[in-house]
């Protein structure tokens, strides 16, 4: 589970005029950078993700308010909190995710390794455990 996934520091350049994050592909970020998105004006109590992907990598930084990542190897699972802009969580392939307790000013951002690819995504839990299964046997 660990090595799928992990949190990032990132260093916040701040003086009196306030605070500034930079990331970069390849240095801050261990990928370089195809496709940026973000989700803003979630609606209170929803939950969403509900899939794993079989080769995108990904950073989550909620550079807003609060969220909750709900992850899930199919052996174990973890809860990651996101409530500061100085953090990412960097996400492998083959980890299952759903997002939640999102607050109602929060701003999701997600920096993704690849091009959208709905071909990419598993999007059936029962078919992750079976995909897993499959990994395993190669
Ligand atoms: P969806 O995968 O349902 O979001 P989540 O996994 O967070 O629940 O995506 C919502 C819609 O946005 C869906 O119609 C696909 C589209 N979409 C894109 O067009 N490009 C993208 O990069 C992403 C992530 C989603």
């Amino acid at each position: 589970m660990n090595n799928l996934y992990r949190t990032i520091d990132f260093l916040p350049h701040g003086d009196a005029r306030g605070q500034l994050v930079a990331v970069e592909e390849e240095k801050d970020i261990p990928f370089s950078i195809k496709r940026v998105y973000y989700m803003y004006d979630t609606t209170e109590g929803v939950r969403r993700g509900f899939h794993a992907h079989k080769h995108l990598e990904q950073v989550l930084i909620c550079v807003h308010g609060s969220c909750k990542i709900h992850l899930d190897n199919g052996r174990e699972t973890a809860e990651v909190v996101l409530d500061t802009p100085n953090r990412g969580l960097y996400l492998a392939s083959n980890i299952w995710r759903e997002m939640y307790d999102f607050s109602p000013d929060a701003v999701l951002m997600v920096l993704a390794s690849e091009l959208y690819d709905e071909a990419d995504y598993i999007r059936d839990y029962d078919a992750y455990i079976k995909y897993l299964k499959t990994m395993e046997e190669i």
